[in-house]
């Protein structure tokens, strides 16, 4: 693993050369240096620290200050991934005005490198003007979580031939309109191999199968720290609520019985 600086023609030779590409959440300094000392390729700063890291029931509610927050300690924390901060809901849709200013204060305020958001022929002319204002622009398509309301709650997206057809458009929409990426969640395997091979640009996958050319997870997920619920297509690499829940008990038998502080953490 090379110590420099992952770039986007990094991530599409990637794709060209057939060697999966990695990406994870992080919402803060912690996470940020140990996501990015592990070698992930992308840091994504997602709205999905509104309900793992900040306990809202959703991902809708989440502000670009509440963001901005999150995304300046993960710029502080990271130095080798790629690092892309997500957009919240309606803070791309009103204008394309609006989406290049809030897209701008990732980049400038938050010192992000892209910017994530969700949608397809809905949110073209957002995606355009924000690309043509020079900031790179990661889509997002199949389970949109900001608008699962819309898609009936969090469930598996382009099973029918209809809605297939329309994600392979937009898919290609968003890709000509000048994405350097696309996330592709909850999509059957099948469908998310034929959108892989038909971009030039790299697909991202969460729960979409092994054929994107790379796949995503959200860091409390594979770490067991999210007790809420775990969807199906996550791998918990461990579970560390036990342990910290373990060490956190001791520290307070400990300060109830006099056992901490010892003479050798006192002065
Ligand atoms: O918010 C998030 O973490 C995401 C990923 C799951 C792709 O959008």
């Amino acid at each position: 693993m090379s110590s420099q600086k992952v770039s986007i023609p990094d991530l599409q030779q990637k794709k060209k050369k057939k060697h999966p590409i990695t990406m994870l959440t992080a919402y803060d300094y912690p996470s940020a240096t140990l996501v990015d000392e592990a070698g992930v390729d992308i840091i994504l700063v997602g709205d999905s620290v509104a309900m793992t890291v900040l306990g809202y029931p959703d991902t809708v509610s989440i502000t670009v200050d509440e963001m901005l927050h999150h995304c300046k300690a993960v710029a502080r924390g990271a130095k080798r991934a790629f690092l892309i901060g997500d957009m919240p809901f309606l803070s791309y849709q009103i204008d394309a005005k609006e989406a290049i200013r809030n897209a701008g204060r990732f980049i400038k305020e938050a010192r992000m490198e892209a910017v994530k958001l969700e949608g397809g022929r809905e949110v073209i002319e957002s995606v355009r003007a924000i690309i043509d204002a020079g900031i790179p622009v990661m889509g997002h398509l199949g389970l949109t979580p900001q608008t699962a309301t819309k898609l009936g709650g969090y469930k598996v997206q382009g099973k029918t031939e209809k809605s297939a057809k329309r994600m392979l458009e937009d898919a290609v929409a968003l890709q000509q309109a000048g994405c350097f990426a696309l996330v592709l969640e909850a999509v059957p395997s099948k469908l998310a191999e034929s959108i892989t091979a038909e971009l030039n640009i790299p697909t991202i996958g969460i729960g979409a199968g092994p054929a994107c050319d790379g796949q995503v997870l959200v860091f409390h997920d594979i770490l067991g720290l999210f007790d809420q619920f775990t969807p199906t297509f996550v791998k918990q690499y461990a579970n560390l609520r036990e342990p910290i829940l373990k060490a956190i008990r001791t520290y307070r038998q400990e300060v109830e019985s006099g056992v901490f502080p010892a003479d050798s953490h006192s002065f």
